[in-house]
């Protein structure tokens, strides 16, 4: 049965060589409902965040329709949602729907059934609500690329000089007080990091000092606050958080401060650009601001502590041998770190990254209206899906397939090492797409799909190049986990 393959902690079956769904299967009318206006909407908020959960919300759906594609209402709904119907789809085979480009549009669904006010975004829809046949697109995006090529340079550097600092006031912490809460720190060193790589702009040196993480996060609240949970109680909560949007009008002067960062750092040759694009100077800053303060910053916010994580309960052996892969090709480059070394050299950092972005995509649910008339297909059955339907996918069923990955639920250090890792990697879908796929201006794959890739194996060598092993307790947070370092064992060979 349907349910008993994807639900299930640990797959029992064996791999299958592929994905692609039988064309002969039934035909079948879409399972599930909506309830009552209002009330269904309602309940299936309740369940999605405080009686099942998240997973076992879509995880108890499956076992009750016996499919992996069915009806149902997607939070926030009333009084925030106009409509919060949507169709699931939570295996490997229905969701890359939601990346054809022609059977769905992505206009105004980046956060699923609502959308926060544009005067969060200076007015302007950014990129990242726009659908490709809208005309600028193609120019924001080609514009975002500019910005990631034009810091390209920088990235290592940068990268190793933020991060240095992070790691050595977690081990004051360490030694002080005997753990370190890696949250706080890690937010600084990323957005350090991203000012002075991309902007080229050091946040310490302007009037933002050391305010941009918790502007950004503030702001980002007010974004996404009703997608969330913050551990308040929940009737308090739900009303507050999920039931009216919070007034823009709180965070206006906290975004002034960064779009003033942001309209002076890309000044010169990103506005330049912006004008050979067509692009006005406001729409070109305000884009450029959320994708490195919303894409790019909420990303490694989620990410990060998220790597550390899964490497943390990795143990110690795969430790050693992160520590000896790191150190001994580093070493045969003259000591360097390099794009080449990192390519060439290092297959295990590269699979863990992925394997952690597998099981754990830090931007976990994509939306898109089908465009016509069409059969969308589980592994199981084809579903009848009309014009207009809104179709949702929570990504980690998809990437926790156990019928395309092995012991799906674990995470497997080798999982895409040699022939049979580079075969799987079409099943990592963090950026919005296939990972053996890239973005392009008529897709609506991540724009900084090789930038993430990169930073996160960045992140693994320069923790494997200081430590030998390191302990965690993990908590939960709002956005991604929260994780606490309680020992790091400084490197000995
Ligand atoms: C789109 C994930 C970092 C720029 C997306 C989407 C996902 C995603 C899932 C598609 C959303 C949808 O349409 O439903 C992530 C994750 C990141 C990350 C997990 C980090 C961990 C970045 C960075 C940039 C970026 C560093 C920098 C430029 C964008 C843009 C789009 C996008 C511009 C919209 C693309 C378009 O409209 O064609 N990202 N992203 N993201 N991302 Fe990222």
């Amino acid at each position: 049965p349907i349910s008993r393959s994807i639900c299930c902690s640990i797959s029992e079956r064996p791999l299958t060589s592929s994905v692609t769904p039988a064309k002969d299967l039934p035909i079948l009318k879409v399972p599930g409902e909506y309830g009552l206006p209002f009330v269904g909407p309602i309940k299936d908020r309740f369940a999605f965040f405080y009686t099942e959960g998240r997973d076992e919300f879509f995880r108890s759906r499956i076992r009750r329709h016996n499919s992996t594609v069915f009806r149902v209402n997607m939070p926030p709904g009333p009084l925030i949602s106009s409509d919060p119907r949507v169709i699931a789809l939570l295996d490997a085979a229905s969701f890359p729907i939601l990346f054809d480009t022609s059977a769905v549009d992505k206009r105004d669904l980046f956060t699923g059934t609502y959308t926060p006010s544009t005067s969060l975004t200076g007015g302007f829809r950014v990129l990242s609500y726009l659908d490709p046949s809208e005309p600028l697109h193609a120019p924001l995006k080609k514009l975002l690329f500019f910005l990631l090529s034009n810091g390209r340079r920088s990235i290592i550097p940068e990268f190793s000089r933020a991060f240095a600092s992070l790691f050595s006031s977690l081990e004051s912490d360490v030694a002080r007080a005997g753990k370190a809460d890696f949250g706080p720190g890690n937010d600084q060193a990323c957005f350090d990091f991203l000012a002075r790589a991309l902007l080229g702009r050091d946040p310490a040196k302007s009037g933002l000092g050391s305010d941009g993480p918790s502007l950004i996060t503030k702001w980002v609240l007010f974004q996404l606050g009703p997608l969330l949970t913050l551990g308040l109680p929940s009737l308090l909560e739900d009303a507050f958080l999920h039931s009216f949007r919070l007034p823009p009008a709180l965070v206006r002067a906290d975004y002034e401060r960064l779009a003033d960062f942001f309209r002076q750092a890309a000044a010169g040759p990103i506005l330049e650009e912006a004008d050979r694009l067509g692009v006005s100077h406001e729409e070109a800053v305000h884009n450029i601001l959320f994708a490195v303060c919303f894409n790019s910053f909420g990303g490694m916010k989620i990410l990060f502590p998220g790597l550390v994580k899964w490497l943390g309960r990795a143990g110690g052996l795969v430790h050693a041998r992160l520590a000896k892969e790191v150190r001994s090709a580093v070493r045969a480059n003259g000591g360097e770190v390099s794009l080449r070394v990192i390519e060439e050299g290092m297959p295990l950092v590269k699979s863990v990254v992925y394997e952690a972005l597998r099981l754990e995509p830090p931007v976990p649910m994509q939306y898109g209206r089908a465009k016509r008339d069409m059969v969308v297909r589980s592994h199981d059955a084809g579903f009848e899906i009309r014009a207009g339907e809104v179709l949702f996918g929570y990504q980690p069923f998809a990437t926790r397939d156990p019928r395309v990955f092995d012991r799906a639920e674990e995470f497997l250090a080798d999982r895409f090492i040699g022939e049979e890792g580079e075969r799987l990697l079409k099943y990592v879908l963090w950026s919005n797409g296939p990972e053996t796929e890239g973005p392009t201006p008529e897709n609506k794959q991540c724009a900084g799909k090789d930038f993430v890739v990169l930073v996160s194996r960045l992140f693994v060598v320069e923790l494997f190049l200081r430590y030998d092993s390191f302990e965690i307790e993990v908590g939960s947070s709002p956005l991604g986990s929260s994780v606490t370092m309680t020992s790091l064992k400084r490197a000995t060979f």
